[in-house]
């Protein structure tokens, strides 16, 4: 009996309920940056051309960080995106052959920690920081704004998006980090000749860090010139003794 009553005083109370509710609703979706208004992922799955860029964000779970800083930036965040085109004429070692490390870097220098329109980059001053150690440069000629790395440069054609807090701009170039790719680059520049080789052939930063792994040989030497100088110690022990006896 009782929990009738109670149910028909909710029935009766439930609109007024809506009502109180409405307008606290509205104004949450008033803020510009409300959560959950820019979505990475969705808004680069909607060109449809950076499935490539897409999965180096995922697998790098950078997708996960800049979402979830997305959500609360007053800062907003800067994009750029390059298509799958730009990945494909990268020479096959390139990306493969970074370690996990560079490959999160990568991806980073194609992030700012910052919203930036077209025409803010127009003017912007050089270099601008961005989610990795590195800046990128900006150069405007006109309308047109190009972006330089020091290894690669292009120009920004299309804007993906540009609303704050996300603006996520097109590159037909992959942007190679100076750091990463410029002492390399004159061996390992994208040419018909050079994508043809075997990735194996292609001198990449994970190599010279293996490389660089094998010199402890050093200390090998320091250990065998110490087992040298134990034997001597010990022989001249003996002929001491001999000598003694
Ligand atoms: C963002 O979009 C992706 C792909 O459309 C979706 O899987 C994901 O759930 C969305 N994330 C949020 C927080 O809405
Ligand atoms: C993202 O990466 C996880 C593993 O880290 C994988 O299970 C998932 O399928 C990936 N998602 C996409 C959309 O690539
Ligand atoms: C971002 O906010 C949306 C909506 O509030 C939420 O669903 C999502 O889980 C959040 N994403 C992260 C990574 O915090
Ligand atoms: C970027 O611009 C700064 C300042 O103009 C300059 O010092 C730097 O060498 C430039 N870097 C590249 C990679 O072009
Ligand atoms: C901008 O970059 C493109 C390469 O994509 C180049 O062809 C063009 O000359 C550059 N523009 C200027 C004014 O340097």
């Amino acid at each position: 009996m009782a929990s009738n009553n109670l149910s028909l005083i909710l029935l009766t109370l439930t609109p007024f309920l809506f009502l109180l509710l409405a307008p606290q609703t509205q104004a949450t979706q008033a803020q510009p940056a409300a959560s959950g208004t820019a979505n990475l992922t969705a808004t680069l799955e909607l060109g449809g051309q950076y499935t490539t860029f897409i999965r180096l964000l995922n697998e790098t779970q950078q997708i996960i960080q800049i979402q979830s800083q997305l959500n609360t930036t007053t800062q907003g965040f800067t994009v750029f995106a390059p298509t799958d085109n730009a990945f494909q004429t990268l020479t096959s070692g390139a990306i493969n052959g970074l370690t996990v490390d560079q490959k999160v870097k990568l991806i980073l220098y194609h992030i700012t920690p910052k919203y930036y329109t077209l025409t803010d980059l127009l003017t912007v001053s050089n270099p601008v920081s961005t989610e990795a150690s590195w800046g990128l440069n900006f150069t405007g000629h006109g309308n047109q704004v190009n972006v330089s790395t020091g290894v690669v440069e292009t120009a920004l054609n299309n804007a993906v998006r540009e609303q704050f807090p996300l603006a996520v701009y097109e590159v037909d170039k992959v942007l190679l980090p100076l750091e990463l790719f410029g002492a390399k680059s004159p061996k390992s520049a994208p040419s018909p000749k050079s994508s043809k080789t075997s990735p194996a052939e292609i001198p990449s930063p994970a190599a010279t860090e293996a490389d660089a792994a094998q010199s402890p040989s050093h200390s090998k030497n320091g250990a065998a010139g110490m087992n040298v100088g134990l034997g001597m110690v010990i022989g001249l022990g003996l002929i001491c003794m001999g000598a003694m006896s």
